[in-house]
């Protein structure tokens, strides 16, 4: 075991020029090593009662740590070209899969650079809600969206953000801004009583 976990170490470490990298992938290439074995106490992924009471530090606190090492956890998990961001997005894979509901955080994106709603809604939205694929209510149906628009926006973004039944977090897309998921909401909700252009193309193909 000791030689496999040395391999895994040295395996393709994660470049610091690649934000998109999701969770998962930065802990296959630099946590898995310890912390599926439990190695020098690190708390293994899966174990519920070992996260959950790390997990109360909260996301900053655990990503202190990460960078700057405790105990038998190295610096940056050992691998030195790990961003802060990096870090963070492997911790919150960790701690979902051990029982936690934390959302991913979104690639920063330099300012004026966002996508408008109507943009967000095309482009990552409107495969399942222009269809009403898995139940998802569709842009333009107004009954479909009573039940959630009532509640009012905010609870509908929030939803939005960290997924719900079929829907996923961000619609699927991690990097989405909460600005952007809050504008293609509005959109969808205030095209209440039209069909959305491709409402009915989508519909045909299926
Ligand atoms: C060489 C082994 C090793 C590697 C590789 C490693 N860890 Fe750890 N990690 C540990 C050990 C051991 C602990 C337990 C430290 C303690 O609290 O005693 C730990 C604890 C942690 C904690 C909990 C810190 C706290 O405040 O309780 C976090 C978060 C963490 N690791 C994240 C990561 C991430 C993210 C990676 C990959 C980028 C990683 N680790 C890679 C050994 C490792
Ligand atoms: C893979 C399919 C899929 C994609 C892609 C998707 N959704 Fe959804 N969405 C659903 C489903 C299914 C529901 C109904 C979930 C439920 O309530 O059980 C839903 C529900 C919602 C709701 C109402 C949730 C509530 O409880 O308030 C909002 C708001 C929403 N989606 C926003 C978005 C936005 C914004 C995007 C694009 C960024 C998006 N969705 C992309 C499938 C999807």
């Amino acid at each position: 075991m000791a030689a496999l976990a040395a391999m895994a170490c040295a395996a393709a470490p994660v470049g610091a020029q690649e934000p998109g990298f999701r969770g998962v992938d930065i802990f296959d290439s630099a946590c898995y090593a310890c912390h599926t074995e439990g190695i020098d106490g690190a708390p293994r992924i899966g174990d519920r009662a070992a996260w959950s009471a790390r997990a109360e530090k909260g996301l900053d606190a655990l990503t202190e740590n990460a960078l700057k090492g405790v105990r038998g956890m190295p610096p940056h998990g050992g691998n030195s070209s790990l961003t802060r961001l990096q870090l963070e997005r492997a911790i919150v894979y960790m701690v979902n899969a051990s029982g936690g509901d934390w959302v991913e955080p979104p690639d920063p994106r330099p300012a004026g650079s966002e996508r408008s709603g109507a943009q967000v809604y095309q482009q990552h939205c409107a495969l399942c809600h222009a269809t009403g694929f898995d139940n998802a209510p569709r842009i333009g149906d107004r009954a479909a969206w009573l039940p959630y628009t009532k509640l009012g926006l905010d609870p509908m973004v929030r939803t939005a953000i960290r997924g719900h039944g079929a829907m996923p977090p961000r619609g699927g897309k991690a990097n989405l801004t909460d600005a952007e998921l809050r504008d293609a909401v509005i959109y969808m909700i205030s095209a209440e009583d039209r069909r959305g252009p491709k409402a009915g193309k989508a519909e045909d193909k299926r």
